[in-house]
């Protein structure tokens, strides 16, 4: 058997407090003059484009604010965002925000190329052949690692579907992680972002691809993610303005982000993108909800891999079997799930005539192709009705 693999990261990451100010020095540098900041207003309140809009005016460069960006971004945005791109003359972009002003980000500078809707772009169906305007990124949430991936996740507003929209011409340029950009992330959003890059490093060390070996890489660096936010994400929480949580997830997310993408996800990412696309239950939400559940199915297909992550949580696993230290690591994201107060799936008041669509959305899904135990539409039914049915 061949043991070579591939890594894959295309964006430049510049990493620490008031990396962000770093923005119009990198945007001279890439050769730029007039960017377009995509955000959302959210962003706006919270005060955190000054300091960004200062370094672009320090080094010279125009720049508007298209700030409407809502959470699971729907196409229509990605319109409009080209519109005003052209129609302005700028060169080029800056994300400030979560996961949504990235992925909004990313594919409205694709479309300014590319042709077609960008639903058409969905996994599997066309690709983009041209590169849009650079695009440099500032997250303010420490959760989908957008910031470095070659993904994009939009919603088609006419199916209620998220597309997952990937190309190695949409990674950023440049990253700017600045962990200052999450002090004042509000507790559930910090609890539910930071679950988010959980469930990608989790998802991505059991996926698959990660048991046959593929990416000794990206296991380094999703194994260390679990340990950072394992060991962090309460503090983050419960104590917002402490910097060093804060960095210590930050860090974490970047390192799944870079990770997960190598070798996949898996099936509480599957059965999120449905809860985001009809009921608009935030992506980190869906996915705490759903990732013990998960965890729980997926034990038996790889105990030894899920004994790694009770440990990387600070479990202590002497003298138990392999399935007895698997089981730790599902009894600790219980835990953190419960501590951090993430709502119930009962409290969205999904309509039982609903999850049949819900569960097919979620099989036809790319994340449940990669899961590392095979999963039938029947076997997604019944983890939704797990989880809908829990306090
Ligand atoms: N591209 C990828 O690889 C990838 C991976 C996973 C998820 N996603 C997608 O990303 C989206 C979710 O992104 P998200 O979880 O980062 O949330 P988000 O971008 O939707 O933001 C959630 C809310 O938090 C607010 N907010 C963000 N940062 C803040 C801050 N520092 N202070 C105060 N408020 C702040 C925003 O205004 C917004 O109202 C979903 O659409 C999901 O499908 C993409
Ligand atoms: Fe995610």
């Amino acid at each position: 058997m061949s043991d070579i693999f591939k890594f894959l990261c295309a964006t430049k990451i510049v990493f620490g407090k008031n990396a962000s100010g770093q923005v119009g020095e990198e945007l001279t540098a890439l050769g730029y003059k007039k960017t377009m900041i995509v955000t959302d207003k959210g962003i706006i309140n919270a005060g955190l484009l000054k300091h960004i809009e200062e370094s672009l005016t320090a080094s010279g460069i125009e720049y508007i604010v298209y700030d409407e960006v809502p959470p699971n971004p729907p196409s229509a945005v990605v319109v409009k965002g080209v519109e005003i791109f052209r129609s302005n003359g700028c060169d080029s972009f800056v994300a400030v925000g979560g996961g949504s002003a990235m992925d909004a980000c990313k594919t409205i500078s694709m479309m300014t190329v590319n042709d077609g809707d960008i639903n058409e772009y969905d996994i599997g169906g066309k690709t983009f052949t041209k590169k849009g305007p650079s695009v440099i990124t500032i997250p303010t949430t420490s959760g989908t690692g957008s910031e470095v991936t070659q993904w994009a996740v939009i919603t088609d507003e006419k199916k209620h579907w998220k597309s997952s929209i990937g190309s190695p011409l949409m990674a950023p340029a440049v990253a700017l992680v600045d962990p200052m950009m999450t002090l004042g992330l509000p507790p559930a959003i910090t609890a539910a972002t930071g679950i988010d890059a959980l469930t990608h490093a989790i998802e991505a060390y059991t996926t698959r691809d990660a048991l046959n070996g593929a990416n000794p890489m990206a296991d380094i660096l999703n194994l260390e993610a679990v340990r950072l936010i394992g060991h962090n994400l309460r503090e983050a929480y419960a104590r917002g303005g402490n910097y060093e949580a804060r960095k210590n997830v930050m860090l974490g997310s970047t390192l799944a982000g870079v990770g997960f993408p190598q070798v996949g996800l898996g099936n509480a990412h599957a059965l999120a993108h449905p809860l985001g696309g009809h009921y608009d239950i935030p992506h980190g939400v869906a996915n705490a909800i759903l990732l013990p559940f998960v965890m729980r199915f997926n034990l038996i297909a790889c105990p030894g891999r899920f004994a790694d992550i009770a440990v990387a949580m600070g479990e202590n696993i002497e003298g138990l079997s392999p399935m007895e230290a698997a089981e730790k690591a599902v009894a600790a994201v219980e835990r953190l799930v419960k501590d951090t107060n993430i709502p119930s799936l009962r409290t969205f008041n999904i309509k039982d005539s609903d999850w049949s669509r819900l569960a097919e959305d979620a099989s036809k899904d790319m994340n449940s192709q990669t899961n590392p135990r095979r999963t039938s539409y029947q076997d997604l039914l019944d983890l939704f009705h797990q989880a809908n049915n829990a306090e």
